[in-house]
């Protein structure tokens, strides 16, 4: 259509203009940004005699750079990064207790957000089509493609984790967890970041399960069907301290056994 004609012919000329200036904000071309969830339900698993497990459908973003010419001795790196924001992901057993993945720290409002990094990355979500880096000095501009997804996959034992018994006991999975997700370029030796893009997004689950019933039967999906889809902000926001570095949340989280009477037990400590 003419008018990403028209939007491409604007671009030029501003990176024209940036040729032999310090890299900022606008001189950096985001096309076709894109936050979706897949419209697909969660899938729920009932093959294991041991764990319950379920897939939900991937978060997907993406973005196609056009990045100005980048000075001798600069390079910057262009990608994304995720933190997790608030998570509740409660697995009931009857009125026995529940286990519960936590994130001590978000939890207790000491953080705002922890790192979705892959764990060796960081401060990125990932390094293969996540992040892109470009050393200069760079003649012309260049394009590409920076892109991620993100979906859970978790097991949950049918019978109660802190016991000896294999007894299937689970009654309730209850998953609602918040991310948000940046799109940034970053020099690496001053380590300014500039910030692109700000994405949230939500992935919530329910599921009801009838352990009497024989495996395979056990379990079905309620509420909602379908995800909410991510929002793209209007307005940046900050990258909080904890989004950028170790630990990240798999390593921060935390199993605890929460019974119904007593004292809540650590059943997998943090990393
Ligand atoms: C990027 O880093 C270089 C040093 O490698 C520095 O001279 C330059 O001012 C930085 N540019 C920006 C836009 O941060
Ligand atoms: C990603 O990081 C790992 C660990 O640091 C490294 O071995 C691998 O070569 C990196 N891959 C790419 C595409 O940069």
């Amino acid at each position: 259509p003419s008018s990403s004609v028209g939007s491409l012919g604007a671009a030029e000329a501003r990176l024209a203009l940036a040729l032999f200036s310090r890299i900022k904000r606008e001189s950096i071309v985001v096309y076709d940004l894109s936050a979706t969830i897949d419209h697909c339900p969660t899938v729920i698993e009932e093959n294991s005699p041991i764990v319950l497990r379920y897939k939900t459908p991937y978060f997907k973003a993406s973005a196609r750079i056009v990045m100005p010419p980048v000075p001798r001795s600069e390079t910057w790196v262009v990608g994304w990064i995720q933190a997790c924001t608030q998570m509740e992901f409660y697995n009931v057993y009857g009125d026995i207790g529940m286990s519960s993945w936590e994130l001590p720290h978000l939890r207790d409002g000491l953080v705002r957000a922890i790192s979705d990094s892959d764990g060796v990355s960081y401060p990125w979500y990932g390094n293969t089509t996540e992040t892109v880096t470009i050393v200069g000095p760079t003649s012309k501009p260049s394009r590409f493609i920076v892109s991620m997804n993100d979906n859970f996959y978790p097991s949950v034992t049918w019978a109660v984790p802190v016991s000896e018994s294999n007894t299937p006991l689970l009654t309730n999975i209850k998953r609602d967890q918040s991310f948000t997700t940046w799109l940034v370029a970053l020099n690496t030796t001053t380590k300014e970041k500039i910030l692109l893009h700000t994405i949230k997004w939500r992935m919530r689950v329910d599921i009801v399960v009838d352990p009497c019933l024989p495996l395979g039967s056990r379990s079905r999906l309620v509420g909602r069907v379908h995800q909410d889809q991510p929002r793209v902000l209007s307005r940046m926001e900050a990258i909080p301290p904890n989004a950028m570095g170790r630990p990240n949340a798999n390593d921060a989280q935390v199993l605890m056994w929460r019974p119904r009477r007593g004292h809540p037990l650590v059943v997998i400590p943090p990393k």
